[in-house]
């Protein structure tokens, strides 16, 4: 492999007297002569000093925001201030010019709306370079954590016949014309009804009682409507699975796994993160001071890596949402009045941001509210559930013991209307060799919501599907 000579390493390497070849993008040019040089492997931009009276006019013209140019020269101690290094120029090439009227990304502050409209050049910005190489060492560090911890990577279909959730919210797939009325499934490709994966939990079930530890990482999707900061209609999630385990040692696994993951790739990625926090603050300026967050995005890393998660269990979480004052005094849109009612974002965001002030771990659930393969607890009414609540996000982990009873997992299935002929499968890993095994799925987009401290989920994954589109 022939190596390009990374910008990331110059910057951090002794190359000072040396001569050197470095390829970029334009992001300034400052005065005819100082460049501003970025490659995406790291931050910072190489600052490449340019002699104006040696080039000719044909290429000075251009040296634009946004061209590409391969760079020729000798790396000196820089005598300016704001880098300690910088490339003497002795030739340039361009090799793809950018017209400075036209280029949308200019050396300036854009809005993430406007950034979103221009997704395919949005990389070329600071803010969005740092958010996907954040992005690219968290999946590496989720693939280390359970390849050291004796995990096997399994991969389940993308396209299924079965809805995991029991929410119906899916997306078809079929060939058949759909123009047509009262289609017949059985003519389509697959004989039946097929459906993007809304999750590879019951796949992955079968695969753990078998090999033991597993986990999946792959796209899921999702026709929920939900046009908010926080959902995709196609996200990343990361689902492992385990025999053996029951609730407790799965909260115990996803709170290791969480931290392990933000630990990590907050000493990986160091100088992102020291941006984006920077950037969160100027944010934060902006607004009213009783709005502003306690903490900067930094602390909030740091008081995740090294602190517990608090756990509770759904009712006191209720006990403590109906005595609460915002619900006292009317404040939820959702009041919260019945045990049973499933909790909205702002309780949840109550319950971590207002009142525990860390993330929590809410379980046991009402089975009513729950996917029917959790496992029922003797008091019949609740379910051996868990979701994870971040701060500033709400849930991001959602998991369970799984119901390993074939009895009692064929009453939930028949009492919720499931069509139990979809579903053999998954209960003949009841009959042979059932034990108990619990599971969680993370969604990948908003782990990185915490870490990178972005508002809007669509602006950590690089294209984002939601409601209306899919553009890109
Ligand atoms: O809570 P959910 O629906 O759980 C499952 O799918 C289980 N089968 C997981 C398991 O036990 N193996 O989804 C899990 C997580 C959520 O906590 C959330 O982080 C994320 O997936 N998620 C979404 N992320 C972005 N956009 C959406 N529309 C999401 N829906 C769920
Ligand atoms: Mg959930």
């Amino acid at each position: 492999m022939s190596k390009r000579l990374q910008i990331k390493s110059i910057l951090n390497d002794d190359y000072v007297g040396k001569n050197i070849i470095v390829y970029g993008w334009v992001k300034t040019f400052r005065s005819n002569r100082f460049i501003n040089l970025n490659d995406g492997s790291c931050l910072n931009d190489l600052q490449c000093v340019v002699d104006y009276e040696k080039l000719e006019e044909s290429k000075l013209s251009k040296i634009n925001t946004g061209a590409c140019i391969k760079v020729e020269g000798e790396i000196v101690k820089s005598k300016g201030r704001g880098q300690s290094i910088e490339l003497i120029t002795n030739s340039i090439d361009i090799l793809g010019e950018s017209n400075p009227e036209k280029f949308p990304i200019q050396p300036k502050k854009h809005s993430f709306e406007f950034l979103r409209e221009n997704a395919h050049l949005r990389v070329r910005t600071k803010t969005l370079s740092s958010v996907f190489r954040i992005r690219s060492e968290v999946s590496y560090a989720i693939h280390n954590f359970f390849n050291k911890n004796n995990f096997y990577y399994i991969h389940t279909p993308i396209i299924t016949g079965s809805d995991a959730e029991g929410a119906g919210e899916m997306f078809r797939v079929t060939t058949l014309d759909s123009n047509k009325k009262n289609l017949d499934f059985s003519e389509d490709f697959f004989g039946k009804e097929t459906n993007l994966t809304v999750s590879g939990q019951l796949e992955a079930e079968a695969l753990a009682l078998g090999l033991g530890n597993v986990y999946t990482f792959g796209p899921t999707f999702r026709a929920e409507n939900s046009n908010t900061s926080r959902h995709l209609a196609e996200f990343w999630m990361i689902e492992p699975e385990m025999a053996f385990y029951d609730l407790n040692d799965n909260m115990n696994l996803a709170e290791e796994f969480i931290q392990n993951v933000i630990k990590h790739t907050y000493e990986k990625c160091k100088d992102d993160i020291v941006f984006l926090s920077d950037r969160l603050e100027k944010e934060e300026m902006s607004k009213p001071k009783d709005q502003r967050s306690e903490l900067s995005l930094i602390e909030r890393i740091e008081f995740v890596i090294n602190n517990k998660f608090k756990r509770v269990t759904y009712s006191e979480a209720f006990q403590i949402l109906r005595n609460s004052k915002p619900n006292k005094k009317g404040k939820f849109k959702y009041p919260v009045k019945d045990w049973g009612i499933d909790f909205q974002s702002e309780h949840e965001r109550f319950l971590v941001e207002k009142y525990f002030k860390c993330p929590v771990i809410v379980y046991d659930y009402p089975a009513k509210i729950k996917a029917f393969y959790m496992r029922l607890n003797d008091d019949k009414k609740t379910v051996r559930a868990m979701d994870i609540l971040f701060p500033g996000i709400g849930e991001i982990v959602g998991g369970s013991q799984r119901e390993e009873r074939l009895d009692i997992l064929n009453e939930r299935v028949e009492a919720l209307g499931i069509e139990k002929e979809e579903l053999w499968w998954y209960l003949d890993l009841r009959k042979y060799g059932t034990v108990k095994h619990s599971g969680f799925g993370l969604g990948l987009e908003r782990l990185i919501l915490f870490i990178t401290g972005m508002n809007n989920i669509r602006d950590v994954i690089p294209f984002p599907r939601t409601p209306k589109n899919a553009e890109f």
